[in-house]
């Protein structure tokens, strides 16, 4: 069954980006519009609220989103950096702008896309259907080093070698098809004794995790995103994400953090010669984390991460 996807961190977003009347907002990832909905909600007849995701799905969530606020909407079908990079060229300015990392609950549910190792579904995983590189061809394709660190990298998995080789070795019979096929030789590679030495849920979810961020390019975008975001903000705007894991989240705060940066001269200079001035005010010292409360309800929530900052004018005292 589909399930509407209920937004993470929503009340801790909204307080903390405070979008007012008349503002103009940018929802980079739109999923099913929980976050956006709540967001148009506060800047009112007066405000613009532009949404980009690549899905085609969350495009007819955004139609129906459109027709039932008073602000003025807009949509952008691509990935959030071009989206951002667009909006840029367009001279947008933004007083908020914000990101929720990740898939949908939607495309995780939705069997035939791939993106979970519970259903039996053709290896796809993308974000955009019409995006040629899907799981199918990065399993089948990627040489063995290649598997190897995109399971160590994105997936942070100490089993990286032992799986791509059991893949490689699969792959050289009959091709891997579905997401079945991948559970499998997942499965193969980790015999008990291994899986009980390492534990941590399930067996095949941190691979999971690695080829769809490889097939979607995922750290890449977020790395771009991340200067295009920040340069649509005028002296008050606010930037906020949502990360769902720790590769996710450094990136995020390590941009902020040196966005709040005063001076980078090296600690035994007596005296300042960068002038370097800091461009942010970190809203969150520590990441947000969901209450029990929330995670009890949608356990989905549960590793969901919300770190913000404001613009700040350069000779602004933070
Ligand atoms: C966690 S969901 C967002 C849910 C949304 N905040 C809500 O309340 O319904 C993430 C969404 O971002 C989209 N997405 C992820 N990475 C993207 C990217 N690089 N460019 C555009 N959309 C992206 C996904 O397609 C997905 O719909």
């Amino acid at each position: 069954m589909t399930r509407v996807h209920v937004p993470v961190l929503a009340g801790e977003l909204i307080d903390l980006t405070a979008p007012a009347p008349g503002e103009t907002a940018v929802d980079c990832t739109f999923g099913a519009g929980g976050h956006a909905r709540l967001v148009a909600d506060r800047l009112g007849p007066a405000g613009t609220l532009v949404c980009i995701d690549r899905d085609p799905a969350a495009e007819s969530r955004f139609d129906e989103l459109s027709a039932e606020v008073a602000c003025e909407t807009r949509f952008l079908r691509m990935d959030y950096a071009d989206g951002l990079a667009r909006l840029g060229e367009e001279g947008l300015g933004a007083d908020v702008v914000y990101l929720d990392l990740g898939i949908s609950s939607m495309q995780v549910d939705a069997r035939e896309r791939g993106f979970s190792y519970s259903y039996d579904a053709p290896l796809d995983m993308r974000m955009d259907p019409g995006q040629e590189l899907d799981a199918r061809a990065v399993l089948n394709g990627w040489d063995e080093r290649q598997l190897a660190q995109i399971f160590r990298r994105y997936g942070e998995d100490p089993n990286a070698r032992r799986i791509a080789r059991e893949i490689v070795r699969r792959r050289s019979r009959a091709s891997l098809e579905t997401t079945g096929d991948l559970v499998e030789a997942i499965e193969a590679a980790l015999p008990a004794a291994v899986r009980r030495r390492f534990g941590g849920g399930h067996p095949a979810k941190r691979v999971f995790q690695a080829v769809r961020i490889a097939v979607n390019g995922e750290l890449d975008s977020l790395d771009r995103a991340l200067p295009l975001a920040w340069d649509l903000l005028p002296p008050g705007g606010r930037l906020a994400a949502i990360s769902f894991h720790s590769l996710e989240d450094r990136r995020v705060k390590r941009f902020l953090v040196e966005r709040a940066r005063g001076c980078v001269c090296p600690p035994d200079f007596p005296v300042c010669v960068c002038g370097h001035e800091p461009e942010a005010e970190l809203l969150t010292g520590r990441a947000v984390a969901p209450t029990a409360g929330e995670v009890a309800q949608n356990p989905r929530a549960k590793s969901g991460r919300l770190r913000a900052a404001r613009r700040i004018a350069p000779t602004e005292e933070s």
